[in-house]
């Protein structure tokens, strides 16, 4: 053991100087790892997708495809030096509005499955005080997986933290000026704006954003403010996201939330737009006790809104199991004790730990953003496959909930 004596100390650096040096070195060492990835005048784009890749996305065989493009029917895909024929996502939506008025779309496919008069707006919320319980990965998956089927998707941001906006091209800090994210839509003041105001188109197409940054935080100091004022005439505080959603509701079909891991006034608002949940739960016991703690809480809360007369009935509330390792034994029994106890309420396919989602997750992508060519092939299917499973389950329970067969 070496105590330093008095005169050793002096030349000791003090706490903050080391720190200090130590954060300038991580923070300029992760600005150029960022700037190599992401140069600040690049954008995001989407990478094509192969024939075979668009097909199954429409639904049709490759055969029919190929025979629309032989015939000179819809956007001609570029094709590469050997042969192979790759679309935008942007054109498999053209030839799937084709498909839908043409004799090549006959059969049980809904080439366009947009909402029908008499389907309401369906806002899901992911959502779980746990921190890194999987919200944001699930939410941007989900997002992109149902713009990918061809409805038109806001994604909603609602963390201060904004992962979600960064994972989707915009960074919180850059790209995101004052009154830019939902805040705008729902601050009290005169500064408020219409939510359109503020929505983003992606490089999805079919995806727009509202992205986030710490401007959402202020929410959390003026709900109080407002509600002791007694707010003449003034919207709740939990009935703001659901009224500046209102407002936009007609030019989508679903709306995915990113909740922050708080159960602030918020996260609460957020709970009052949302005609579903998801709640992404990490099947250790630790996040389950923390879990039990949050639905308490969220019941508490939701009680006390429900008698100020928020409207809180929901299509549907799902458990999501997030990165689940089958092969842990605790991990099952926890499992297991979720689904003994919630049944049905436990979404049937968990969604698995992956090398692949947390590798594209350093990239800011996500798995259907990266190609199968970029990760180790059995890897990437099998995380594919688990994750198609998770989004097909949520998007049935979507129809199911416009009584679509
Ligand atoms: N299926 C998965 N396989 C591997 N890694 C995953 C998986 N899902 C999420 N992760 C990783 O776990 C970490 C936490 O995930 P995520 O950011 O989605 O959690 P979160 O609940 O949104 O966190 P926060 O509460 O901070 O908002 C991320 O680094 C993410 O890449
Ligand atoms: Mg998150």
């Amino acid at each position: 053991m070496s105590v330093a004596t008095n005169n050793n100390r002096e030349a000791l650096p003090s706490v903050d100087e080391t720190i200090g040096a130590q954060a300038d070195l991580l923070s300029s060492h992760l600005q150029s790892m960022s700037e190599a990835l992401f140069p600040p005048t690049s954008h995001k784009i989407l990478r094509k997708f192969t024939s075979g890749e668009a097909a199954r996305l429409m639904g049709v065989s490759d055969s029919t495809l190929r025979k629309m493009t032989l015939a000179g029917e819809g956007p001609q895909p570029e094709t590469t030096s050997n042969g192979r024929r790759l679309y935008t996502l942007s054109e498999i939506n053209q030839i799937r509005h084709l498909l839908a008025h043409s004799t090549r779309g006959r059969g049980s496919v809904d080439f366009i499955p947009h909402r029908r008069p008499g389907e309401h707006l369906q806002v899901l919320a992911v959502t779980n005080f746990k921190g890194g319980s999987g919200k944001t990965t699930t939410s941007a998956h989900l997002a992109q997986y149902l713009a990918l089927q061809g409805y038109r998707v806001l994604a909603v941001d609602l963390d201060p933290q904004a992962s979600l906006s960064a994972l989707l091209g915009v960074l919180p800090e850059l790209d995101v000026a004052s009154n830019q994210t939902l805040y705008a839509a729902i601050r009290y003041d005169q500064e408020r704006r219409d939510l359109s105001e503020v929505i983003r188109p992606t490089y999805f197409d079919g995806l727009d954003l509202v992205p986030g940054n710490l401007e959402l935080m202020e929410f959390e100091h003026t709900t109080p403010k407002a509600l002791s004022a007694g707010g003449s005439g003034e919207t709740l505080f939990f009935a703001r996201v659901a009224e500046a959603l209102d407002g936009v509701a007609d030019n989508y079909d679903v709306v995915v939330i990113d909740c922050p891991p708080q159960l602030g006034f918020l996260t609460l608002s957020g709970l009052c737009a949302a005609t579903a949940m998801i709640v992404t739960v990490h099947p250790q016991m630790l996040d389950v006790s923390s879990m039990s703690q949050f639905l308490m809480m969220t019941r508490d809360l939701l009680g006390v809104v429900r008698e100020a007369g928020g409207d809180l009935k929901y299509d549907f509330v799902r458990y999501l199991l997030t990165r689940f390792e089958p092969q842990d034994a605790p991990q099952t029994k926890v499992a297991a004790l979720l689904r003994n106890l919630f049944d049905d309420h436990v979404l049937t396919n968990p969604m698995v730990k992956s090398a692949a989602v947390s590798d594209a997750g350093l990239t800011k992508q996500t798995l259907y953003e990266i190609g199968r060519e970029n990760l180790t092939r059995s890897t990437y299917d099998r995380a594919m496959e688990a994750l198609d499973a998770v989004n097909v389950e949520i998007e049935t329970l979507i129809k199911q909930a416009w009584s679509r067969a």
